[in-house]
């Protein structure tokens, strides 16, 4: 049963709404937005999009972009969240009036979410074929290996199937609810999935050939390969793997107890998805360069490198990796459900169990055309997969304008007293926050996205 106070059985608190079910220890939220960033985002992307784009200054430009617009909006959005107790649409509208057009901010991250889970929900099924391929066991040539990929993928029938098993499995912990489904599913193995992460890195430096090269590829800057579209697609990962922009991290603030630190955790969780992303990165670029493969090999790149080393380590190794991969995938992917859920039955009075059902398969649905690569449009000059321009245009415009709007909010709209609670002081850190947001954060993501587009007045396209 879901636990949720459901629009029938609302208790009433001192200010007269409905009492919000809340997370049930401190360290179980903290858990729960670690879960929702780590994910895919830091394994299979991190890796994927710095390959693509040269490496160093990349990550460069992605650790700034981390620093100065992901922290401060994660520590604004959960602010907002657990001050206004709702859904992305009502807190907007909660915290300044009824019917305000800042709600609109809100339906465009509720907008973010299903686009986003749509193809997520595709990967995260190639994980769970890999997970049975693992037991298999891997072998052949890299080659051969890679080959298994590119048959994967283009194989709509089995790419639809690990995609309907996926969202099954994650309607069904939503349906369950914020303490019983999402804590819960929360609390297992995200330490384990670090612990060997670590070790595979530690392999990859040290045991391999390729160690010094994977250092120097992502530490390396090398400012001349960086284009206006490459540091605006580091922007949009920041806001991508730290799971802001869409209001993700409002809902579970929502969630959160009045004597929950909220500065602490932010940086908490900033810091593990950060430290995260990097130590996956040393892993499979250590692994790309001692066996000769290409860094840009593009979104397939996990799953064509990490199997040649799993070839040589054996099914153990292989089958841990892929099971932990999958529940990082399905802890970001509830995430991203919840927040639509969440403003189904704050909003329009839904109970959990119809909400996540009805928005649950309307996101399969629509994450049909990703997992049909076949079905191609012309995008970016290119005849491109419904994945990856769902992802480019999630990515590189949706969440950096919701996370420009929310700032924006947070920073000029937002009470100061209110703000002030939530912060929990108002001394030299909070102030140096209310500058960020006020000013650096979102200077800094106008004028990348305006470069992105090829649209500052100064500079020449
Ligand atoms: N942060 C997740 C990842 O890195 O895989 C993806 C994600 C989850 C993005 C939730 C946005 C979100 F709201």
């Amino acid at each position: 049963m879901a636990d949720d106070a459901t629009p029938g059985a609302p208790a009433p608190t001192s200010t007269g709404s409905p009492k919000r079910i809340q997370w049930g220890t401190r360290f179980g939220f903290i858990l729960a937005a670690a879960g929702s960033a780590v994910g895919l985002g830091n394994i299979w992307k991190f890796p994927y999009i710095t390959g693509v784009y040269g490496g160093g200054a990349f990550v460069i430009v992605y650790l700034v972009c981390v620093l100065l617009v992901g922290l401060p909006l994660m520590i604004a959005e959960l602010m907002i969240g657990r001050r206004a107790q709702k859904n992305p649409v009502g807190a907007f509208q909660k915290l300044h009036y009824e019917g305000s057009p800042w709600k609109y901010t809100g339906w465009l991250g509720v907008a973010s979410g299903f686009l986003i889970l749509s193809f997520y929900s595709v990967i995260s099924g190639y994980v769970l074929a890999y997970i049975v391929k693992s037991f298999q066991g891997f072998s052949g040539s890299p080659d051969q290996i890679r080959a298994q990929f590119d048959a994967l993928e283009a194989d709509p029938t089995m790419s639809i199937l690990l995609h309907t098993v996926f969202m099954v499995i994650a309607i069904w912990i939503i349906a369950r609810g914020v303490q019983k489904g999402i804590e819960k599913c929360s609390k297992v193995l995200m330490p384990l999935l670090l612990a060997l992460l670590v070790a595979l890195a530690f392999h990859g430096l040290f045991n391999t050939e390729g160690g010094s090269e994977a250092v120097s590829f992502l530490f390396q800057p090398d400012f001349s390969k960086l284009t206006a579209e490459a540091i605006l697609s580091a922007l949009g990962h920041a806001f991508f793997t730290l799971s802001l922009g869409m209001g993700a991290m409002i809902t579970y603030g929502s969630y959160m107890k009045r004597d929950a630190h909220i500065v602490r955790d932010a940086i908490t969780i900033s810091f593990l998805d950060t430290a995260i992303a990097l130590v996956a990165g040393i892993a499979i670029f250590s692994l790309v360069f001692a066996y000769g493969l290409e860094p840009d090999a593009g979104f397939g790149l996990i799953f064509k490198t990490l199997p040649v080393l799993f070839a040589d380590t054996g099914p153990i190794v292989a089958v841990a990796f892929f099971v932990m991969l999958f529940w990082a995938a399905l802890t970001s992917a509830i995430s991203l459900l919840e927040v639509v859920v969440s403003y189904f039955i704050d909003q329009r009075g839904w109970n959990r169990t119809r909400a996540t059902i009805a928005m649950g398969g309307t996101i399969y649905a629509l994450g049909i055309l990703s997992a049909i690569s076949a079905i191609k449009l012309p995008f970016r000059g290119e005849d491109t997969g419904f994945l990856l321009i769902f992802d480019y245009i999630t990515t590189n415009y949706m969440l950096p304008i919701g996370g420009l709007l929310t700032c924006l909010f947070s920073a000029w709209v937002m009470n100061d007293l209110t703000r002030r609670e939530e912060f929990g002081s108002s001394g030299f850190w909070y102030r140096a926050l209310i500058i960020t947001l006020k000013f650096v954060t979102p200077l800094a993501v106008l004028i990348t996205l305006l470069h992105g587009l090829e649209l500052l007045p100064f500079m020449e396209y």
